[in-house]
């Protein structure tokens, strides 16, 4: 018998993807969907004949589960985690936490009146190995005094968009609140600082498809006076770009590669060998990048290099999606069980999202825009 019995609410791409996580963990089982589509629940009896399905929210948080798995539409989410909440279940929702400050209040006095219950949000970018070593890096002070901070969330969306359902287009989700604030989150975590003051643009050109834009690009000032960027592209024809970049008046970081102001550089995370279940092919595939980007980093050695031509670039994969999602998934679950500490709390989760809207109003007016305008009291002191 497992431990815990989770329900999922939207069984979309990100409810199909976290229900193959949540059932290959041990110590749970997925039973039950609620869903507005019938198509969404042959979906799932695909994967699991046996499921549970409903359109009523009552029928689904009385279905003996004990976590839901918030992967609706992102304007839903306040209302099932607050739903969820009064029931007693413990709570995984999807980034962004929600898309609105009024979405913010409802989920954080909903937690407020639930202090037992965990809910946790799946900003699985926090738990990339080569994000948690620029974490590390930073914390340590080995770039010295950080003058800049920026992040790509590059993903060529026009198949994936609308494959399920239409609601990016129904609730106009930015790509910024929708996408990009994966990124205003990680640069968030990373400086351990907080976004004050946001200006931007955006525009609609390569995926005109897309509702208002598919290109928004944000400068967030931090209070410690660090410059920031946030680039979501949506129509880009090229393979997923994740890059994080960080100058340091000591050293700087471009992905996976430390530098020093000589010119020398420093590999800090390699490509891993996915040995997770149910990835054969990922795992063959992997072992190929592992070998190549180690003959790539030994002849970069070898190579005289100078200050002026560095290496450039180092072949990883930056985003493992699946490893990201794992790990984020996991430690929501040890949470539950009391052995971690949440990689994300909704209140963090919450901070980002009032980054992001400041980032809409600004990309939608031309104006810089003050961060505090969308920082209800319960975020605290900005
Ligand atoms: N962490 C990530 O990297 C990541 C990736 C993709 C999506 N997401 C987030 O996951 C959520 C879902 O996105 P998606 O890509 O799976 O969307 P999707 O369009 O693939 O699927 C959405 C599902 O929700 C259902 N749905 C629509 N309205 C509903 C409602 N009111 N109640 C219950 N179900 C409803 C749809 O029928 C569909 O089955 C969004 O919040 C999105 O931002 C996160």
């Amino acid at each position: 018998m497992k431990k815990h019995k989770i329900g999922i609410i939207g069984f979309g791409g990100a409810g199909i993807a976290l229900f193959q996580h949540f059932e290959r963990f041990s110590d749970c089982s997925v039973t039950s969907v609620l869903d507005i589509k019938e198509t969404a629940f042959e979906r799932a009896r695909f994967y699991l004949p046996s499921i549970f399905t409903t359109y009523s929210l009552t029928e689904f948080l009385n279905s003996g589960i004990d976590i839901v798995v918030v992967t609706s539409p992102d304007n839903t989410h306040a209302d099932y985690i607050a739903d969820s909440l009064s029931a007693g279940k413990h709570v995984l929702c999807e980034k962004p936490l929600t898309d609105s400050i009024e979405g913010i209040r409802k989920i954080l006095d909903a937690i407020a009146r639930h202090p037992g219950q965990v809910v946790g949000v799946q900003h699985q970018m926090r738990c990339l190995p080569v994000h948690t070593e620029i974490h590390n890096i930073v914390r340590q002070g080995q770039l010295g005094k950080i003058g800049y901070i920026e992040g790509y969330y590059v993903h060529n969306l026009t198949k994936r968009a609308f494959e399920y359902d239409e609601w990016r287009l129904r609730d106009n989700a930015t790509p910024l609140i929708y996408s990009g604030i994966h990124f205003v989150d990680l640069l968030r975590w990373i400086m351990k600082d907080e976004v004050v003051e946001v200006c931007g643009m955006a525009n609609n050109i390569c995926f005109p498809e897309y509702p208002e834009s598919d290109l928004n690009v944000i400068l967030l000032k931090f209070r410690s006076g660090v410059i920031g960027k946030v680039v979501t592209a949506f129509g880009a024809g090229r393979p997923q770009d994740h890059t994080v970049q960080i100058y340091g008046d000591q050293r700087s970081i471009f992905n996976n590669m430390l530098f020093e102001k000589d010119g020398g550089f420093k590999i800090f995370a390699r490509p891993k060998k996915n040995t997770l279940p149910g990835r054969k092919q990922a795992f063959i595939k992997d072992l190929a990048i592992t070998g190549f980007s180690n003959m790539f980093e030994k002849l970069m050695k070898i190579y005289p290099y100078n200050a002026q031509y560095n290496i450039g670039f180092y072949p990883i994969r930056l985003y493992e999606h699946y490893l990201a999602v794992n790990q984020s998934a996991k430690n929501f679950l040890d949470a539950v069980n009391g052995e971690a500490k949440l990689q994300c709390t909704a209140l963090d989760a919450a901070r980002s999202v009032a980054v992001a809207l400041a980032g809409v109003e600004a990309y939608r007016t031309g104006a810089t825009v003050q961060v505090k305008k969308y920082w209800p009291k319960e975020l605290g002191q900005l």
